[in-house]
């Protein structure tokens, strides 16, 4: 079995006032072993609804989250807090996820001390040490508070409380967003070298293309709860086929004047994801839009060599 993780035509609705907010709408993809996911997507269009509700934590309105060939939206409670522990996230801005008011270690600990780990305080404290050592941050922390911090040392808090349980999967929600470009690169790096040390697996989510450039397997671009594209990542960087991601590529910044290239300015913003109607939802913020993107949803389709997109009009725009 290659897949850690196989998530089939998982939906997250919520309830409005105005209707039925389609936060995530149908979404499938597969995450195997050791790799890392990109989930890349503008602000709201659903990525980190589709992260907690991986993790159930918070319940799916539909579909399968299959966790090492088991379903975890039919276990039991019980069942379920047994594999908790393999199933992690690190979150955005440390400085939210974190309690003020726990030193270094106690954020540490409190994840072995709710899953019981130890039965003495005095292998609780070692554990904790080798975690901070683990994720590089220097023991004599160990009684400071987050404030105390930089955004870095802060983030590698995060990262030891995830790892604390020896989990297979983390789901990383913008972990570098919040930081200085230079604190990102150690940030991803620190991940990188835990990935290949411990066979972890990630889903790491974000706004920005350029981020998951380096550090992901494949990638999901998602707009307004769906997958819009799908495949490898090399072949997204090289055969970018959906007009938005087309859009989102052209934003990244080129080093060189010889290889630049326009960029593509979207008009307007995401439209609502309240009561969507049956049509393509990028197509009022598309160049290339038609009747036909406005009457009716494309689906997600293989256009061969495992790469998907969901666009009437793919072929078309770039004359495959
Ligand atoms: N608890 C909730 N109740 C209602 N709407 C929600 C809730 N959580 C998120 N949403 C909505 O779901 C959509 C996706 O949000 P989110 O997953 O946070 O997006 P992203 O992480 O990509 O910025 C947004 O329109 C947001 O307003
Ligand atoms: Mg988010």
């Amino acid at each position: 079995m290659s897949e850690i993780l196989k998530v089939r035509n998982l939906k997250k609705y919520y309830p409005v006032s105005s209707g039925t907010l389609h936060a995530v709408d149908d979404v499938s993809f597969d995450l195997n072993y050791g790799e890392t996911l990109g989930i890349v997507g503008e602000s709201g269009c659903g990525k980190s609804t589709l992260g907690k509700t991986v993790l159930r934590l918070i319940n799916p309105t539909s579909g399968e989250i299959n966790f090492e060939g088991k379903d975890i939206t039919v276990i039991d409670n019980r069942e379920f807090t047994a594999l908790r522990p393999q199933m992690q996230m690190i979150f955005q801005d440390p400085m939210s996820s974190l309690n003020p008011r726990m030193s270094v270690s106690q954020q540490i600990a409190e994840p072995l001390r709710i899953y019981k780990v130890f039965k003495n305080s005095a292998d609780l404290e070692k554990r904790v040490l080798e975690l901070m050592d683990t994720v590089g941050l220097a023991r004599r922390y160990v009684e400071t508070y987050p404030h105390e911090l930089d955004g870095g040392r802060r983030q590698r808090i995060g990262v030891a409380r995830a790892l604390a349980l020896n989990p297979k999967l983390i789901v990383c929600d913008e972990p570098v967003s919040a930081l200085d470009v230079l604190i990102q690169a150690q940030i991803l790096n620190l991940l990188q070298d835990l990935q290949k040390e411990r066979g972890l697996s990630y889903m790491f989510i974000t706004h920005n293309l350029s981020v998951v450039k380096h550090i992901s397997n494949k990638i999901c671009v998602m707009y307004l709860g769906q997958v819009i594209e799908q495949c490898e990542t090399k072949e997204l960087f090289n055969k970018t086929l959906h007009p938005y991601t087309q859009a989102l590529l052209s934003a990244i910044p080129v080093p060189s004047l010889k290889n630049r290239r326009e960029r593509i300015i979207l008009k307007g913003e995401l439209t609502s994801p309240i009561n969507p109607k049956d049509n393509c939802r990028f197509a009022p913020r598309c160049l290339y839009a038609r009747e036909e993107c406005f009457s009716s949803c494309p689906k997600l389709q293989d256009i061969g060599g495992n790469h998907q997109v969901a666009c009437h009009f793919v072929k078309e725009i770039n004359k495959l």
